[in-house]
């Protein structure tokens, strides 16, 4: 990009900041009625509290502000780029993603999108969207490469269901092609991807690991998402329905929120309601390995 590219992008910050989120609403629904193929990796429940089109226009944002020096982003496209590997997000993608992002900003800003302006975010998205394919390149190559690891889409089998507490299932997934598992940080998600007949599509979310890490099985424990006032959970609920022999999709364990298996120092975990999966986690490898010398966990529910 040259200097008046980027400063070109900069000027948009005010813009982005006022109307950054009715363009990444306009660019979703754009994009998922001329791709409806993208409804099987979006969380449709996200799309509808918005808190998609706040991550992606965060995102975008923290870039336009960053032009000058992108590498300052680099641990927020490591978390994106985690949550992008675990639901399987191709290069290809990235085309379809900024052809609509860019004819958006055309449709929305109408008359102040100038073609300089519009030059400058497609440069600017491309070169955002290389170093992001890269990362995510290397991510699945090293998945790939693990012991026991694996690129995208995986069957596993639900071998086990045991009822935690009146609404909390962990489920116990056993791969179907009875070969080896990668292990994980204690901390670390999966994403699970099942079809929903009602919505006609499948859809993702993610669990974290809620065992340690054993070449056996992974265990997932699921809340049923009951809604008070608004629609109750989809994946949850159809989780919930499963049986003992049923199939899932699962992600390579992803994420970067994990306690060192290896550290020795205190460990202090904080957490809420069915955000204790990940600390079970982190409790049952600690007791394994019986490395640290103080554990302290805080829970509320
Ligand atoms: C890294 C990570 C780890 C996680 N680990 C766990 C875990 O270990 N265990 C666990 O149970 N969960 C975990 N989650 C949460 C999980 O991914 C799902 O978000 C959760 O199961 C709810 O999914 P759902 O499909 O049942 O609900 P969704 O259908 O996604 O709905 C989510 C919420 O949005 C509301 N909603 C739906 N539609 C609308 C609408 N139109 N307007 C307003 N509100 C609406 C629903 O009522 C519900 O409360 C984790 C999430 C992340 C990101
Ligand atoms: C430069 C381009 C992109 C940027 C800046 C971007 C940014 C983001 C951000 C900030 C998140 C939230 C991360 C989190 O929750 O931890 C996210 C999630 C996600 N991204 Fe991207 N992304 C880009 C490209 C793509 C592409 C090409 C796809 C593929 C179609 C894609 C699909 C998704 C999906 C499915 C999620 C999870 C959504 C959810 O769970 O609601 N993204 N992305």
């Amino acid at each position: 990009m040259n200097t008046s590219q980027k400063e070109l992008v900069k000027g948009t910050v005010p813009v982005l900041k006022a109307k950054g989120n009715d363009l990444i609403s306009y660019f979703y629904q754009r994009m998922l009625t001329n791709n409806p193929e993208l409804k099987d990796v979006f969380n449709i429940a996200n799309q509808a509290s918005g808190k998609q089109q706040n991550a992606l226009t965060g995102a975008v944002l923290a870039y336009a502000e960053n032009i000058d020096d992108p590498t300052v982003l680099i641990n927020t496209l490591k978390a994106i780029g985690n949550k992008h590997v675990s639901l399987n997000i191709a290069a290809e993608q990235y085309d379809i993603v900024g052809n609509h992002l860019i004819n958006s900003i055309i449709e929305v800003l109408d008359t102040a999108a100038t073609t300089e302006l519009i030059e400058a975010w497609t440069c600017a998205y491309t070169e955002l969207a290389q170093i992001m394919i890269r990362n995510e390149a290397d991510m699945y190559q090293k998945n790939s490469l693990k012991k026991g690891g694996w690129k995208g889409w995986r069957s596993f089998v639900i071998s086990k269901i045991v009822a935690e507490s009146g609404e909390i299932n962990s489920f116990y997934l056993t791969p179907e092609d009875n070969k080896e598992i990668a292990d994980f940080f204690p901390g670390q998600y999966v994403s699970i991807s099942t079809f929903i007949p009602e919505l006609g599509h499948k859809q993702p979310r993610q669990y974290s690991l809620s065992s340690n890490s054993n070449n056996e099985y992974y265990r997932i424990s699921v809340k049923k998402e009951i809604g008070q006032t608004t629609p109750d959970g989809i994946v949850s609920n159809a989780l919930h329905d499963k049986i003992v022999g049923d199939l899932l999709q699962v992600s390579a364990p992803a994420g970067l929120f994990y306690a060192d298996p290896e550290a020795k120092n205190p460990l202090v975990l904080v957490s809420g309601g069915v955000g204790l999966t990940p600390m079970m986690s982190m409790v049952e490898t600690n007791k394994n390995a019986l490395q640290r010398n103080q554990t302290v966990w805080i829970h509320s529910c």
